[in-house]
């Protein structure tokens, strides 16, 4: 990249910052303070288009450069080419189109959504699912922790740059396991203390793992998500208002999930026995408001969803 006038950069065909994706591939060409504009180089036949991502509100426009897409309703079909845009604000259902010649397209959004394609955060979810499967939780851990922390954070006004980190502190909250030898996370019996003292660390390795890539935003949240109201908590022992709330609203997730999970050394307690006990707990170990969210948003949920185990 070469620098124009003071503050403009020059960016020649093939110099993208960053590049995503195996058959549909995206070419990060400009990103500032939240807003990215991406260009994406669609196959014949391959899909792309504008997907909702829970608890998102960004504006998000995708322009047609060159090439032919189609888009398939129940009672229409639609088809787009060179010039043709399509805009979510925000994205509320899944619009697809499929490719009918090769495509090149455009894409803005005012949030940084090229992290939820970006082959380096495609890893570490990875890591975070495997990590939890070996510390035995079930696959969707980390996507149920997700879910549930994006709705409690919509209910509370988080910002949409809060939301954002929200969505990926909380679905990473265990990745920091991954440093946490097998021989303690695997271990049936209880922990001794040492071997305590080493799993507590899973908090600051998550941090440390996150620092410099694009989720560095999420990474307090995985420091903090143990930490607990009255200071009992750890890495640190924080209290109060010492923590952050996206932190704390993870920890309760969590927890609750934890709660309703079998694990080898608890069987798993009902949806109303782990609310019973989040609310004997607000105020002491949760924020209260935090609690009622939470509690809020699990009793809207559908019976599969709010769980008695997998
Ligand atoms: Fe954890
Ligand atoms: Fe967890």
């Amino acid at each position: 990249m070469q620098e124009l006038t003071k503050g403009v950069l020059l960016q020649r065909a093939g110099e993208s910052l960053e590049v995503a994706g195996r058959s549909v591939q995206y070419h990060l060409l400009a990103s500032w303070d939240g807003t990215e504009v991406i260009r994406q180089f669609v196959p014949q036949g391959k899909w792309f288009g504008l997907r909702p991502e829970e608890g998102w509100t960004a504006l998000e426009t995708l322009h047609i450069i060159s090439g032919e897409a189609v888009w398939e309703g129940a009672h229409q079909r639609v088809v787009l080419r060179a010039g043709d845009s399509l805009t979510g604000r925000p994205v509320q259902e899944p619009c697809s189109l499929r490719a009918v010649s090769d495509v090149t397209a455009i894409y803005v959004s005012s949030l940084p959504v090229f992290h939820l394609i970006s082959n380096e955060v495609a890893r570490l979810r990875e890591l975070a699912v495997a990590v939890e499967t070996k510390d035995g939780y079930t696959r969707e851990h980390c996507a149920r922790i997700q879910s549930l922390s994006a709705r409690v954070g919509q209910l509370m006004n988080l910002s949409p740059t809060e939301q954002h980190y929200l969505l990926y502190g909380a679905f990473l909250h265990d990745l920091g396991k991954v440093r946490v030898p097998d021989a303690i996370l695997k271990k049936p019996g209880a922990l001794t203390e040492n071997e305590w003292a080493v799993m507590k660390q899973h908090t600051i390795f998550g941090r440390e793992m996150l620092a410099r890539t694009p989720l560095a935003g999420a990474a307090p949240i995985l420091e903090q998500h143990h930490e607990r109201l009255d200071g009992s908590g750890y890495p640190y022992g924080l209290k109060g208002d010492a923590i952050r709330l996206d932190a704390q609203i993870v920890a309760v997730a969590d927890s609750y999930d934890a709660m309703t999970t079998e694990r080898i050394y608890h069987p798993a307690m009902s949806h109303e026995e782990a609310v019973a006990e989040l609310q004997r707990e607000a105020g002491r170990l949760y924020r209260t408001d935090v609690v009622q969210a939470f509690l809020e948003v699990v009793s809207g949920l559908e019976p599969e969803i709010k769980r008695k185990g997998d």
